[in-house]
């Protein structure tokens, strides 16, 4: 049996009743490990507000949510009636639902500026991979979780996004269509999915959701934050072995935590109360309207945090197939002619390469849409392995490093732009352009990301108090 310590003599009862529960439960091993002596680099700006506000959103999609489920039937014949009456007779269901539906969009808000700083500052590099890789998963789970929140209003757009986004699985070769009525549960969009969709929103996505945002922290804590000088603190220690450029996470980041939770909940209840569908972008018009299976809107588009990905998708057409097929053949050049591999692997990259690139011209180009939907998500998980500069952070990175993430970004924000819009020819065309700038990006980055001249790093991260 494990030996119980014992409260001093002169302890009052609350020191009494903590080492009661420490006798049992690792109360203040966890506290000091993860809060008081959690060292955390002394230089975090604004961007590292953003895992904080991760939390909180998440927080609030729980709490919200738990008490939509109270008033919300999910059933074909009621959902939109349910959710009307959520708005205009439950106690504060306005607020709760448009703090529901705010929430989610600023989730994405939130994740993709979190997900910038780990691009801006090299955080996904040694020893680091685990954090970034289980942080793509939570992405990867927070879609698929907005995705089947989004058909549960039984709206017009619920109803025609669910069935645009369901078809495109149909695009499969051999299991497409079998697997497309396994999700829908049915021939069309209807009960069945409506009832599955619930299940998977409300309690299956969250729990995943939950243990990877664990792991996620746990991770994080085992090697410690990276900072915006890219700078590993655990190098230079005191006598004491804590690092000379940490600070304890509790108090410092907890009050400076609740400056950026501030202003985030300043601008959340600004938009809750006074501009919650937010121009359309938020929740839109159309799903105002109750879903009618029989009258399919002018123009079906996903919300906005999904049309960057959406466009990707728009941008596979039959002629952009041989553009991809010329990336796959000049690709396979490469590797044959520049990289250090046996010739075994050489003739290995060559036959693989040429089987891709026939099934490319005979599989319809919709599947290849969906796959580089998928493709762009998943390229995220290999970043760490991609990236090979010899400095972490941007900070001290050539100059057109810089320029070229703003490009990135640009880029990113026109996909999304499109993504939006109805289909047009020049809208295809810079779409197209943008998908090989953002694989190209990733893909090309083992040889761009060591070109130029790198600033020298300092040996201790750079701070003035302020
Ligand atoms: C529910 C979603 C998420 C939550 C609640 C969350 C939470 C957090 C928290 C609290 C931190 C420490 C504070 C900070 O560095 O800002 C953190 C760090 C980090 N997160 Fe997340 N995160 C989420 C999603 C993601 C995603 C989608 C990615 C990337 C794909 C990611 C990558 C990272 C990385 C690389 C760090 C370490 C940053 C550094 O030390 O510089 N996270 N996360």
């Amino acid at each position: 049996m494990a030996t119980f310590k014992q409260a001093p003599a002169n302890a009052n009862s609350a020191q009494k009743l903590l080492t009661w529960v420490d006798n049992r439960f690792p109360l203040s091993k966890l506290y000091n490990e993860h809060l008081a002596e959690y060292y955390a680099p002394k230089n975090l700006n604004f961007w590292y507000f953003f895992g904080v506000l991760a939390l909180l959103v998440l927080v609030i999609q729980i709490v919200t949510g738990i008490f939509l489920v109270m008033h919300y039937k999910p059933d074909a014949a009621q959902a939109f009636a349910s959710v009307e009456y959520i708005m205009r007779d439950v106690p504060w269901g306005d607020t709760i639902r448009y703090m529901h539906s705010t929430g989610a969009s600023a989730f994405f808000v939130v994740v993709y500026m979190h997900m910038f700083r780990g691009l801006l500052y090299g955080s996904y590099r040694k020893p680091r991979e685990l954090v970034w890789i289980f942080g793509c998963a939570i992405f990867l789970c927070l879609m698929a979780e907005a995705f089947m929140g989004y058909l549960l209003p039984w709206g017009q757009m619920s109803y025609w996004g669910a069935q645009v986004i369901v078809n495109l699985f149909a695009a499969i070769p051999l299991i497409g269509p079998d697997l497309a009525i396994l999700i829908r549960g049915d021939y069309v969009v209807g009960d069945a999915t409506l009832n599955r969709f619930f299940s998977f929103h409300v309690i299956a996505v969250p729990l995943v959701l939950l243990g990877l945002v664990a792991a996620h922290i746990i991770a994080l804590h085992e090697v410690g934050s990276n900072n915006p000088d890219g700078i590993e603190i655990k190098d230079k220690k005191d006598a004491k072995g804590r690092p000379l450029d940490g600070i304890p996470f509790h108090p410092y980041y907890t009050v400076h935590d609740i400056m950026g939770v501030s202003v985030f909940l300043m601008a959340f209840t600004a938009i809750v109360f006074f501009v919650p569908e937010f121009g359309g972008y938020f929740l839109e018009y159309n799903n105002f309207i109750p879903a009618d299976p029989l009258k399919t809107p002018l123009h079906i588009a996903p919300v906005w945090y999904f049309t960057p990905f959406y466009s990707m998708l728009r941008a596979i057409t039959s002629e952009m197939m041989y553009a991809l097929v010329a990336c796959v053949a000049l690709g396979a050049v490469l590797a044959v002619f520049k990289a250090r591999i046996p010739v075994l692997f050489k003739a290995v990259v060559v036959g693989v390469a040429a089987v891709v690139c026939l099934a490319m011209l005979n599989i319809d180009a919709k599947f290849w849409g969906v796959v580089v939907m998928g493709l762009a998500v998943i390229i995220l998980f290999f970043l760490p392995w991609l990236d090979v500069s010899p400095v972490r952070s941007l900070r001290y990175r050539p100059q057109w490093h810089k320029v070229f993430y703003g490009v990135f970004v640009l880029n990113f924000f026109i996909l999304g732009y499109l993504g939006v819009q109805p289909p047009s020819p020049i809208g295809e065309r810079v779409s197209q352009v943008g998908t090989l700038f953002y694989f190209g990006f990733f893909l090309l980055m083992p040889w761009w990301s060591r070109l130029g001249e790198f600033k020298k790093v300092p040996d201790r991260v750079v701070f003035s108090a302020h």
